[in-house]
């Protein structure tokens, strides 16, 4: 049988591995612009960390996870998410003793989740996620906030809907909490499964049942909004009042509830609003985390974080048209015709990249017309050209390709000559 690639995974070939690597680029030059730095997690952790961070009523540890036991019979898991990891991290590394906090931390890489693939839901796909860690201060979170949209913007993106809102400190949770299910549990016998089961653990995930989206009660449950008390509610007011000032547009929506049980206060998430996305709109999401240091056994230390999938960022820039600006180009192509000029060709390309060129060849002794058609296909901006002419006068012939206009130059000044011209 041939053997396939696991469903819900993709090769990411040259052609389109640029496109990852220039949003790459861009979110590592962001990072540094606003102060976050790299951190490299394992790809896979204890299962009890997801359990614990992420939350056992969540679909992600319920239905999601690749958990895996080794051969040290230790139960594993490919990490779904990279908040968790991170926070581990810091707790077991220490980061909170650092004298600078907070702790602003970014990682790009692949997360696992076994969900039923459809356009921009992989069982592997790839986060840029931001972590800080250390202060409770609102304009922190317009920090994260400023920091995922100028990412999506700096790469074109125009059709972006920011959605806000706040799910308050650990006293308006649970007094939410209990209106939800008083709310709820005379009709619960109405709602899918899921929902009867998440009724008395975590009866804010009913609001997000795809199910019983339309069920009646889902219009009339009460909204986070209303139960929030001053502090929270005083908290969020200066998050939304930031990003004013900053110019940063968005909607609040009472109805926004994460996937993931880690989150307090902010909660948001970013939708594409271009014709013609798929049905899953949102482009990423984040917020705010109290507890999450505590639960994993570091000291009290509030933190606030966002993750993007690269998947959708590229989606989102199909659906609004647009092409980024990757330089596909090498420096020099060179054309060589005869075993002289191609021991020739062989030295002054390893000479031309020693000096920091990107240069190219033929290895297969094609003939000089499809040799100059390869240039073309390269985006070569000069090909050097060694006929047996240019061999038998110890000269090379430079072309440059945008203008056509050619030179010839003693052998030995060929690198000289180009790097001139290159620069
Ligand atoms: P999340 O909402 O589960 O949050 O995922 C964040 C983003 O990851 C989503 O908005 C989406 O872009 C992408 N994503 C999630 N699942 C898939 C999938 N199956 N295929 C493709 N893309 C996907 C978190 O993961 C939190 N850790 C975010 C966070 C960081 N909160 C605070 N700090």
């Amino acid at each position: 049988m041939r053997i396939q690639i696991p469903r819900g995974t993709q090769d990411i070939l040259p052609g389109e591995v640029e496109k990852w690597q220039y949003i790459e680029q861009k979110a590592r030059d962001l990072c540094k612009r606003y102060g976050y730095e790299e951190i490299r997690t394992p790809m896979f952790e204890s299962t009890e960390l997801f359990i614990r961070g992420v939350g056992d009523t969540t679909d992600i540890v319920q239905k999601e996870m690749y958990t895996f036991e080794d051969r040290g019979e230790r139960s594993l898991t490919l990490r779904p998410e990279g908040t968790a990891p991170t926070v581990r991290a810091f707790v077991e590394k220490k980061l909170f003793g650092n004298p600078d906090q907070p702790t602003k931390l970014y990682y790009i890489g692949p997360m696992f989740r076994y969900e039923r693939p459809q356009a921009g839901r992989m069982r592997q796909f790839y986060q840029f996620g931001i972590e800080a860690l250390g202060s409770n201060d609102p304009s922190l979170d317009a920090e994260v906030i400023a920091l995922a949209m100028e990412l999506y913007r700096s790469l074109g993106l125009k059709k972006l809907r920011l959605v806000m809102n706040s799910l308050g400190d650990t006293e308006s949770r649970k007094k939410h909490k209990e209106a939800l299910i008083n709310h709820f549990k005379p009709h619960i016998h109405e709602f899918c499964g899921d929902c009867q089961a998440r009724l008395e653990t975590n009866p804010l995930r009913i609001l997000d049942c795809k199910k019983d989206r339309d069920h009646e009660l889902m219009k009339t449950a009460p909204a986070v909004l209303d139960y929030l008390n001053d502090d929270s509610r005083h908290y969020f007011e200066q998050v939304q009042s930031y990003l004013r000032m900053m110019g940063i547009d968005f909607v609040v929506d009472a109805t926004l509830v994460r996937g993931l049980d880690y989150y307090n206060h902010t909660a948001f998430e970013i939708m594409s609003e271009a014709e013609g996305f798929g049905a899953i709109t949102t482009l990423s999401g984040g917020g705010r985390y109290n507890g999450l240091v505590q639960e994993i056994g570091g000291p009290e230390t509030p933190g606030i974080g966002f993750a993007l999938s690269i998947e959708r960022l590229l989606l989102a820039l199909e659906a609004e048209g647009i092409t980024l600006p990757i330089d596909k180009h090498v420096d020099c192509y060179f054309v060589a015709h005869g075993e002289k000029a191609q021991a020739e060709a062989t030295v002054l390309l390893y000479k031309l990249r020693q000096a920091g060129f990107s240069a190219e060849k033929d290895y297969l002794h094609k003939k000089m017309k499809a040799q100059f058609k390869a240039a073309d296909r390269k985006h070569a901006k000069f090909t050097a050209i060694l006929g047996e002419d240019e061999i038998e006068q110890g000269k090379i012939s430079v072309k440059e390709m945008e203008t056509g206009v050619q030179e010839t130059v003693p052998l030995d000044e060929f690198i000289s000559y180009l790097t001139k011209r290159l620069s």
